[in-house]
């Protein structure tokens, strides 16, 4: 599979198959196991989807070895109450997972952490989990320009990734974060990025997706779908992409979506130009100061 680099030299496969959202709370080893039979080697979990054993479990069943697959986990500071130890609960996951490394370790969120005046700290405690290999690459999540500049204010290490929410409809939002992530080399990832298509039908960017869809489907003789296309835009921008499927055929529609034919410019330029048309943000809203 197409692999990124990171700005700690490490790689990361583009595609990233979650067990949040969707499968959120599930029993999901099933589903990992499929997805690793199907191709993908990049797995996003989470201590609050609380189903991190099916990473383990799935991998097991697969027959695959631990260093065939990229495993993701994210750090849940809780909201009330002192945050338990970090590195605890990076055992407790790792235990879970029944590994004895994540190759990338994530902080969920900035909330409550900002409010506590904790980002500072906890990024010096996720430092240390890199220093001490339980995590190869470490990074963030859901950070905003704000919370990033105080990180990096006296940081050793500079957060390898910053997974957030990215489609077409949070452009005029995640535009600064963006910019800011892209300068700095931390290497952005998307979730939600079929949003569009899927919570947000019937919007402005179904137009300039239909005809991208049907410009690439001539020319590859393979249908091509607007989904698709929101994956290649991501792609094009640069984004390691996390979803999630129930369905095996679009593992491997999604595995071959660096080998279609790049969208023009002219394209880019008309999903970018109607996405901006509308604000539709899936998670987060407290984060962003916004209404749901
Ligand atoms: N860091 C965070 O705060 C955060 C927040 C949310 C999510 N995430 C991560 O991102 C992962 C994915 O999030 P997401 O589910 O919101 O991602 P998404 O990629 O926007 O949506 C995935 C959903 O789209 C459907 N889908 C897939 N291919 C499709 C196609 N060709 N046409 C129409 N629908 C299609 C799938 O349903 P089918 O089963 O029908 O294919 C699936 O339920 C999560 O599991 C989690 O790991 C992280």
């Amino acid at each position: 599979m197409l692999s990124c680099k990171l700005n700690d030299g490490n790689s990361i496969p583009w595609l990233g198959y979650g067990t949040g959202t969707a499968l959120y709370q599930k029993e999901a080893s099933n589903e990992v196991k499929t997805a690793i039979e199907y191709g993908v080697t990049h797995l996003d979990t989470a201590q609050v989807y609380e189903n991190e054993d099916a990473i383990g479990a799935g991998l097991k069943a697969s027959g695959k070895p631990r260093d065939s697959v990229f495993i993701t986990t994210k750090f849940y500071p809780v909201d009330n109450g002192p945050t338990p130890s970090l590195r605890q609960t990076l055992l407790n996951s790792l235990e879970a997972m029944s590994t004895d490394y994540v190759d990338l370790f994530l902080i969920h969120a900035p909330y409550p952490l900002n409010e506590r005046g904790e980002l500072k700290s906890t990024w010096k405690e996720m430092e240390d989990i890199k220093k001490d290999g339980l995590a190869k690459s470490i990074g963030v999540s859901n950070y905003r320009v704000q919370d990033l500049k105080e990180i990096l204010d006296g940081a050793t290490v500079i957060p390898a990734v910053n997974q957030i929410e990215y489609h077409p409809y949070v452009l005029d939002t995640a535009e600064e974060i963006y910019k800011f992530c892209t300068e700095k080399g931390i290497r952005l990832a998307s979730y939600s990025g079929l949003t569009p298509v899927t919570s947000a039908k019937g919007g402005p960017v179904d137009a300039p997706l239909a005809a991208a869809a049907e410009r690439l489907s001539k020319e590859t003789g393979k249908q091509v779908k607007p989904a698709n296309v929101l994956t290649k835009w991501l792609l094009q921008r640069d984004f390691i992409v996390i979803t999630t499927t129930s369905k095996s055929s679009r593992i491997t529609e999604m595995l071959s979506i660096p080998d279609l034919p790049e969208l023009t410019a002219t394209e880019i330029e008309a999903i970018e130009t109607e996405g901006k048309k509308y604000h539709k943000r899936m998670w987060m809203h407290h984060v962003f100061g916004e209404q749901r």
